[in-house]
């Protein structure tokens, strides 16, 4: 078995794999623009963020019942589980499926419905986060968080996704102080194509308590040790960079830098069905590339609990830790 892991950063429209994605176009009569899974495959090549974007929006006219989201959150939570995820704290874009027409309601219900039974079936505690598009009007935003106020029960966080640049984060500095204001756990995408003082802005100006990526901050070492000294967890999506252009190959990732400027990094797959791996995928590949040591693997391990949202179940993150602790590596 991999080693015990939390996934902090994993969007659950970006775990739809091309053969879901056709078996819910052909239940729901969506009509997909690739001939076949193969075809779809081959589209898989990215620029950059907006190039994967546009698959991805795309790709979501297949999910239209709660059944769809139920079915697609189980297909995810089953592959993690198998890599070693014991906590996944998933993000889902509102916005993405009521412009199509899809309830609020219908989505949250229906990925509730797999999350609410996933300790059970896979031995996988859940956390749901719901995510604003930064590219659509900050009122988009805020009517959004209105209407998800009869399912805070079941919504842990927020956080801040899509394209990045020219989009600061500052702009949603109102829906923040909202969330907060509700309870909620807040959290944005910033330093991915963005430059680092979108990482500023949102710790500033957003109140968020972790970062989404956040890679680009190592061009301001101010910005470093604030981050580190501050202990401001990021969530680093390693094969996801490579994808996107973000990094040229993995071996030129700056995850062992980062680690060695003391910062609270953790290791996940953004979106595993687009980038080539899921959580355990994405800790191999850095590994290999990267030459890290077993020490580096647990720390990131521990890291990936020390940043979940468990402060409601500390017994349980301790076990987590516990269960990093004794894991004999070279078992796997
Ligand atoms: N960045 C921004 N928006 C996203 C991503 C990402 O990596 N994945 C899904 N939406
Ligand atoms: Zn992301």
């Amino acid at each position: 078995m991999p080693v015990p892991k939390a996934e902090l950063h994993l969007h659950i429209e970006g775990t739809l794999e091309p053969e879901l994605a056709f078996a819910l176009a052909a239940r729901n009569g969506v009509t997909l623009p690739h001939a076949d899974t193969a075809a779809l495959r081959e589209a898989y090549r990215f620029s950059d963020l907006q190039s994967f974007l546009d698959l991805y929006y795309r790709l979501m006219a297949v999910l239209r019942t709660a059944e769809d989201f139920t079915e697609l959150a189980d297909a995810y939570l089953e592959r993690a589980a198998a890599q070693g995820v014991r906590h996944a704290e998933v993000f889902f874009d509102p916005q993405a499926h009521t412009a199509r027409g899809v309830p609020l309601g219908t989505v949250v219900e229906g990925l509730s419905a797999s999350l609410d039974r996933a300790e059970e079936r896979y031995g996988v505690s859940t956390r749901l986060i719901m995510c604003f598009l930064r590219d659509e009007p900050v009122e988009s935003a805020m009517a959004t968080l209105e209407a998800a106020k009869p399912y805070l029960d079941r919504i842990t966080g927020i956080g801040l996704d899509s394209a990045e640049v020219d989009h600061p984060p500052a702009a949603f500095r109102a829906v923040y102080e909202e969330a907060a204001r509700l309870g909620l756990r807040r959290v944005a995408h910033a330093g991915e194509e963005g430059p680092a003082a979108y990482v500023r802005e949102a710790l500033d100006v957003l109140g968020v308590e972790r970062i989404d990526h956040g890679l680009r901050c190592v061009e301001d070492p101010e910005l470093v040790e604030r981050l580190a000294r501050e202990r401001v967890p990021l969530t680093l999506c390693p094969l996801s960079n490579v994808r996107l252009r973000v990094v040229d190959a993995l071996a030129d990732h700056p995850l062992p830098l980062m680690m060695d400027a003391g910062l609270l990094v953790t290791v996940n797959s953004d979106d595993p069905a687009y980038f080539g791996g899921y959580a355990g995928d994405n800790f191999d590949g850095v590994q290999q590339a990267l030459g890290l040591t077993e020490d580096q693997l647990r720390e990131l391990a521990r890291n990936s609990f020390r940043a979940a949202f468990l402060e409601d179940d500390e017994p349980r993150r301790a076990r987590y830790l516990a269960e990093v602790e004794a894991y004999a590596f070279g078992t796997e």
